[in-house]
C-alpha cells in the first residue's frame, strides 16, 4: 500500500509523530504546489480586471467555491468563503440576529468550542435573548434528546457541534434539525471537526449553516467557508462593508446600495485567493483519498490509543463506544498536570495539545482543569500510536 505520509514533506522533513490535528493538519505537496502555482503563473486580483489573467484568478477563485460547495452537497451561491470556522460562526450568528426577538431562546450545548458558544451570547445580549446551554451527559457527549426536549416555539435558532475536538463525540444532527424546522428554528452546525473526516452532505442532513475551516482538512490557514441556505443570506445583512459586495452604490443625499449575488455579497475587500485555490487542491485531495475512509481508519487508531490508556490505568473523556466518536482522544494523567504531560511528549517529538481546548465550559461541567488531547488523521498509522503509547508510559 501507498504511504499516505509520502505526500506530505513536513512529515518526512521532521522527525515527529504529529497528533495534534484537531487544532490544524499538515499539507500535502499537492495543496502546497497549488498555492505556489498560483502565485508564480496566476496571480492578479478577482472580479476587477477584464485582462486574461485577472480572469483566470477569478475563474479559479470561484472554481474553488464550486469545489468546496460540492465537497459538502451545497451550492455555490450558499458558500461563502470567510478566514475560518470561528468568522463563519460569528458571521451565521449576525446575518440569523434579525430574527431574535426579545425573549427568544437560542439552544446550544456545554460541549461546544468557544467559537461556537461566544457569538451566540453576543447575539442573544443585542436582542435581549437568552441562551440555554444544554448539559452534556456524564462522559460529556452531546444528549441529543435533552437537547430535543428544550427545543419549542420561542426557539429561534439551535446551534450545535458535528464532533467535539475534545470528546470526539459524533453529533446526531439530523434528528435535532427536525427538531428546530418542527419548530420553526433554524440549526447551525459547527462543522470544525467533522467535515475534515466525514463524509457529509448538507441536505441529507437538513441543515441550515455549517462552518468549517480549510487548515484543519489539509488546506491552508486564513481560509474555510460558512455554507448557508440561500434564503437565509438573501435575508441577512453583511457583516463587512466595502469592495466586491456591491452592484451598484449611490449618493444623493441618501445612500442607496444594491448588494451583489451570493455568495460575494458576504465577501468585501480582496479576499484569500491563493488560500481558495489551496482550499480547493485540499478538497481534491481528500476525495482522492476517499472521504468513506477517513473515520474507520481513524477509529481503529483512536481505540488503540484508548486501550492503551485504559492499560496504564489514563481516564479519558468522552463515549467508550468508538462507533459513536472520531479520532480525537482528550486525557487526564492522574496526579499529572497536563501541560507537564504535553511537554514531556514533546521532548519525545510528540506533538499533543494541552489545556482546555477552547472547550473550558465542558472541562469545568466535568470537573477537570485540562486535558491532554491527541488527535489523528489520515497520515497516523500504528507506528505514531505506538511511538506516543511508549512516550507516554514511559513518563517519570
Ligand atoms: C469544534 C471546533 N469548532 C470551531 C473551531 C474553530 O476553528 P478555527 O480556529 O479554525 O476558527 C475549532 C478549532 O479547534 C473546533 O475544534
Amino acid at each position: 500500500m501507498r504511504n499516505v505520509k509520502d505526500d506530505f514533506p513536513i512529515l518526512k522533513n521532521r522527525d515527529i509523530v504529529y497528533l495534534d490535528n484537531a487544532a490544524t493538519t499538515q499539507k500535502p505537496k499537492s495543496v502546497i504546489e497549488a498555492i505556489k502555482e498560483f502565485y508564480e503563473y496566476h496571480n492578479a486580483n478577482i472580479h476587477r480586471g477584464i485582462y486574461p489573467l485577472a480572469r483566470e484568478a477569478t475563474e479559479m477563485y470561484e472554481g474553488a467555491h464550486e469545489r468546496v460547495a460540492k465537497f459538502i452537497g451545497g451550492k455555490m451561491e450558499e458558500t461563502v468563503f470567510v478566514r475560518n470556522a470561528s468568522e463563519g460562526l460569528n458571521l451565521a450568528a449576525w446575518i440569523l440576529k434579525d430574527r431574535i426577538g426579545k425573549g427568544d431562546k437560542i439552544i446550544t450545548t456545554m460541549s461546544e468550542h468557544h467559537s461556537n458558544f461566544l457569538p451566540w451570547f453576543k447575539i442573544a445580549r443585542m436582542r435581549g435573548a437568552r441562551v440555554d446551554v444544554i448539559p452534556t451527559k456524564e462522559d460529556g457527549s452531546i444528549d441529543e434528546e435533552k437537547i430535543i426536549e428544550a427545543i419549542d416555539s420561542r426557539t429561534k435558532i439551535v446551534a450545535v457541534q458535528h464532533a467535539s475536538n475534545v470528546t470526539g463525540y459524533i453529533t446526531d444532527v439530523k434528528e435535532i434539525a427536525r427538531a428546530a424546522h418542527d419548530n420553526g428554528a433554524v440549526i447551525v452546525v459547527d462543522g470544525a471537526q467533522s467535515v475534515p473526516h466525514i463524509p457529509i452532505d448538507v441536505k441529507k442532513l437538513g441543515i441550515d449553516a455549517l462552518a468549517f475551516s480549510a487548515h484543519k482538512m489539509l488546506g491552508p490557514t486564513g481560509i474555510g467557508a460558512l455554507w448557508m441556505k440561500a434564503d437565509l443570506l438573501e435575508e441577512g445583512e453583511p457583516f463587512l462593508e466595502g469592495g466586491d459586495m456591491i452592484k451598484e452604490v449611490h449618493y444623493n443625499s441618501e445612500l442607496q446600495v444594491i448588494y451583489n449575488d451570493l455568495p460575494w455579497k458576504y465577501e468585501a475587500g480582496t479576499p484569500n485567493i491563493a488560500g481558495g485555490v489551496g482550499f480547493a487542491a485540499a478538497v481534491d485531495y481528500l476525495e482522492r483519498y476517499g472521504m468513506e475512509n477517513i473515520l474507520p481508519h481513524e477509529q481503529k487508531l483512536a481505540k488503540r490509543i484508548m486501550n492503551g490508556l485504559e492499560e496504564m490505568g489514563v481516564p479519558f473523556v468522552g463515549p467508550r463506544d468508538i462507533k459513536r466518536r472520531g479520532g480525537v482522544v482528550a486525557f487526564s494523567v492522574p496526579g499529572k498536570n497536563p501541560y507537564t504531560v504535553a511537554l514531556y511528549l514533546g521532548t519525545k517529538n510528540v506533538c499533543v495539545r494541552a489545556g482546555y481546548h477552547c472547550a473550558q465550559p465542558l472541562h469545568e461541567s466535568l470537573g477537570i482543569k485540562g486535558t491532554v488531547r491527541a488527535s489523528l488523521y489520515i497520515y497516523n498509522d500504528e507506528e505514531d500510536v505506538e511511538k506516543f503509547l511508549e512516550a507516554l508510559e514511559g513518563m517519570p
